[in-house]
């Protein structure tokens, strides 16, 4: 099967991006990153990309007169690099209406709780300050409403008395970097369809989120 073509968004350090860099270097993942792209050019992630060969593209949305402006501007790039799907990779930028009408269903995000709850900002702070005994992360499709789409993978994890919000950031990462490039090989191999009103997994219609299993490995 031909490789899954990848353009990655990003705004800060890229370990997701990393995450999925490796796993295609060491021949788990069948996919190509065509491209990535940032809103903040002092994004370290872009120096990932480089250092991967990877053609990066900086684009300074302070510089656009209004969010319509810029999404266009990078969906003019991104349509000629015509990627089979867009990957949000800590991209901290709310895309408009346009943008994701035109590449739906074929945008991914990660987002750091388990969805619906904590959708927005300081996830790990609202879990904590709510007392939860557990947080995690979701893979979903992107919908115009924030945070809102199908979940297709869900992350769990328990929340310890002496966890803060930088303890479960990092517990995050660490499943967060096994979470993305699985779910991209589900899409590399046919196993995880993504259409227009429904998400396929092995042919059949997802009713809710699967659950990250971290024994499994990419192979399986
Ligand atoms: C991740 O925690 C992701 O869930 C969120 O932004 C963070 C990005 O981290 N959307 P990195 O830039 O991939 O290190």
């Amino acid at each position: 099967m031909s490789p899954l073509s990848l353009v990655i968004l990003i705004s800060g350090s890229g370990s997701n991006l990393q995450a999925i860099i490796d796993q295609i270097e060491t021949g788990n993942l069948n996919a190509k990153i065509k491209a990535v792209i940032s809103n903040r050019p002092d994004a370290f992630g872009l120096k990932r990309a480089l250092q991967h060969g990877i053609p990066i593209l900086s684009l300074d949305h302070k510089k656009y007169p209004d969010r319509a402006s810029f999404d266009d501007d990078i969906k003019n790039h991104i349509d000629e690099l015509n990627p089979d799907l867009i990957v949000l990779a800590g991209y901290m930028r709310i895309l408009s209406q346009p943008f994701i009408e035109h590449y739906y269903p074929n945008i991914l995000n990660i987002h750091p709780s388990l969805l619906p709850r904590y959708q927005g900002l300081n996830t790990h702070q609202r879990a904590l300050d709510n007392g939860d005994r557990e947080h995690g992360v979701s893979i979903h499709v992107v919908t115009p409403e924030l945070d809102a789409g199908p979940v297709v993978l869900q992350g769990r994890f328990a929340i310890q008395e002496n966890d803060d919000a930088q303890s479960l950031q990092q517990k995050a990462h660490q499943i967060e970097h096994q979470m993305y490039p699985r779910v991209l090989q589900w899409i590399a191999d046919g196993k995880l369809r993504l259409k227009q009103d429904v998400v396929e997994f092995n042919g059949q219609p997802l009713s809710g989120p699967l659950a990250f299993d971290d024994k499994e490995t990419m192979k399986e």
